[in-house]
């Protein structure tokens, strides 16, 4: 019983931050992103009742036990559906830099939640996988699909899914990932999503989120990249000032994030189809169309005191058992 997976990470255009169900992983309002086609997360798990433990190999290393345990408990969710106790053995080899913010849990829980449910037997529809997909990492749903993706947020967990906007092919959106910082994040995500509501500007961005998503929705419809970047900087924004007011407060931007973010207004405002957007660490996702890749990536190596690594993401497809 072994299956391998592929799946790409993806960067939220609309971002959620706080879940209405920490346990569940049902995001406090729903979310709209781009799965980045460049980088990916290939997974292999391996079922058998030789296997008395589960273990996990990222790159050829045993993951630590914190990782491992999350990992089990996810496959737990999908042994208990097939009614199997068998160990799993996990295999992860992927080129996104981890912990950093890069959204490297959404590609991990993509593939894993694919091929575990693939070697298991179990036929499960795609917004069933992203459902379960969810349940280990919520952006992880998201990665279920390719192009652009919208993750509902719903009242429990039959009503937060993913779903498919619109395909890669839609619209060529080039993300430059400039790589100020690439240590682990002090703060992760799932710590992070359980700070949010104690941010008193938490509940006017969650009443603000059907608006943003509706703007979003029509620029990304429309290829209107102007409005596509006015949204997305104000998303990206909005969410950074809810962690940096939650109590203990998160500061994920240092220095280098902040001077990006200058060089990316002051690009746009010069005609460069270019904007930033902030996951939950302080590499700066720089999204511009491709006739404004050079001048974007020009810049971005021109303002670093010191050479910035930068990935280079584009629309991707769906997970896919390979
Ligand atoms: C800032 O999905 O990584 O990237 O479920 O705890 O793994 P966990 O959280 P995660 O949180 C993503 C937060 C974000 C915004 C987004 O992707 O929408």
């Amino acid at each position: 019983m072994q299956s391998e997976a592929v799946s790409h990470p993806n960067i939220a255009l609309i971002k959620y931050w706080g879940n209405r169900d920490n346990e569940l992983r049902i995001p406090a309002n729903g979310s709209i992103s781009m799965t980045l086609g460049g980088l990916e997360n290939r997974m292999t798990v391996q079922f058998d009742a030789k296997f008395e433990t589960d273990t996990l190999m990222i790159n050829g290393k045993s993951a630590a036990p914190p990782m491992l345990e999350r990992a089990s408990r996810h496959l737990d969710l999908m042994r208990r559906q097939a009614g199997i106790d068998a160990g799993a053995r996990v295999e992860s080899v992927t080129n996104i830099p981890l912990g950093a913010g890069i959204a490297s849990s959404a590609a991990a829980y993509a593939a894993l939640t694919l091929a575990a449910a693939s070697a298991l037997g179990l036929e499960l529809d795609q917004r069933a996988l992203s459902r379960i997909a969810r349940r280990g990492s919520a952006s992880a749903a998201r990665s279920i699909y390719g192009g652009f993706v919208e993750l509902i947020a719903g009242d429990g967990d039959h009503s937060s899914f993913a779903k498919q906007i619109v395909p890669a092919d839609h619209w060529q959106i080039i993300d430059l990932i400039v790589l100020v910082d690439e240590d682990i994040k002090h703060t992760g995500s799932t710590s992070g999503h359980a700070l949010a509501a104690s941010s008193p500007l938490q509940q006017s961005r969650i009443v603000d989120a059907p608006r943003r998503l509706k703007v979003c929705l029509k620029a990304i419809l429309d290829r209107d990249f102007e409005s596509l970047a006015q949204i997305v900087e104000r998303d990206s924004d909005m969410m950074h000032a809810i962690m940096m007011t939650s109590e203990p407060p998160l500061h994920f931007w240092n220095g280098d994030t902040l001077q990006i973010m200058a060089v990316v207004r002051d690009l746009r405002a010069q005609g460069v189809s270019v904007c930033y957007t902030v996951d939950a660490g302080p590499n700066v996702h720089c999204l511009c169309l491709p006739g404004s890749e050079a001048d974007a990536l020009q810049a971005l190596t021109d303002a670093g005191k010191r050479p910035w690594r930068v990935l280079r993401g584009h629309p991707g497809p769906a997970a896919r058992v390979v």
